[in-house]
């Protein structure tokens, strides 16, 4: 029988798992299929165990279903533990396995155009994007990593969780160092309801990478903002988007797919 694998989240209509997922199995000759399922706001677990249960080999959890995936699985990977969410799910012997492949999508998309080893980073917001990317961004051992947040509390408390892997600390908007960094990182929500951050100017620099985790067809509103502070090299999180899905495919299938290809095409279909 044919492996079957989905998206479960809530709404699910727009995913482009599918898409990436079907490129992939085309260029690998893999022989599977990969569909949307959309769970009940209350009915992940339901829908998610009926699946595995029928048959299903794993599934990609999205929002707002990452936490509850979480304490869904029976083993969880370290950097599952670390992000506090999953976004892989897959059985073995023991029952459920979860797995985060966010924040390794982000740093395989950011290594194709910078090295993160040595650099001044900035991660705006604590939330569940943030948590998810820390660990695999500190692993990159960068010389300083701060976070910022709108409400302060929370940017110090995320940096407090992490301060064993790597030099992280926490901060305000307002409170920012008055120093540029080569690396800023939006992991808001900010840009869905079209808002600006209350970024102080001094953080930008023209040479910086500027990268939003979110992504649309237009710059998203932070890309923009990047833009109008001079910051040349600008990208969106199509490119993790990607990189989260082969690195969920490698776990299921053993290969590794190429992106480049797969990426350009996703581009053009936006
Ligand atoms: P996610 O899982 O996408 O991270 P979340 O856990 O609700 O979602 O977190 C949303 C993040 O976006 C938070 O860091 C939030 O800041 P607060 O903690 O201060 O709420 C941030 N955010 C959302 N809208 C924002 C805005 N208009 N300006 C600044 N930060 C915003």
């Amino acid at each position: 029988m044919t492996d079957r694998y989905v998206v479960i989240g809530n709404p699910v209509a727009h995913s482009k798992s599918p898409l990436i997922h079907a490129a992939f199995a085309t260029q690998t000759q893999q022989k599977i299929v990969y569909e949307r399922l959309e769970a009940p706001i209350d009915g992940f677990i339901d829908s998610t165990a009926e699946f595995l249960a029928m048959g299903g080999s794993g599934c990609n959890v999205t929002v707002p279903f990452k936490e509850e995936a979480f304490r869904f699985a029976n083993t969880l990977t370290e950097r599952a533990e670390l992000a506090g969410a999953v976004n892989t799910l897959w059985l073995d012997d023991e029952g459920v396995v979860g797995d985060n492949t966010d924040g390794a999508g982000l740093v395989r998309d950011l290594q194709r155009h910078i090295k993160l080893a040595g650099l001044r980073i900035l991660l705006l917001g604590a939330g569940g994007a943030a948590r998810g990317v820390l660990g695999p961004l500190l692993a990159e051992k960068p010389a300083q990593l701060v976070i910022a947040n709108r409400s302060t509390d929370k940017a110090i408390a995320l940096a407090k969780q992490f301060t064993k892997l790597g030099p992280v600390t926490g901060c305000g908007f307002a409170e920012l160092p008055n120093q540029p960094f080569d690396l800023i990182i939006n992991a808001t929500s900010a840009s869905l309801a079209g808002e600006a951050l209350a970024l102080p100017a001094s953080i930008w620099q023209a040479d910086g990478l500027a990268y939003d985790m979110m992504y649309s067809k237009a710059e998203t509103p932070f890309l923009l903002q990047a833009n109008a502070a001079g910051v040349r090299r600008r990208l969106d999180g199509l490119g993790m988007l990607v990189e989260q899905a082969a690195e969920a495919f490698f776990l299921w299938r053993g290969v590794r797919p190429e992106t480049e290809a797969v990426l350009a095409d996703l581009r053009t279909k936006l």
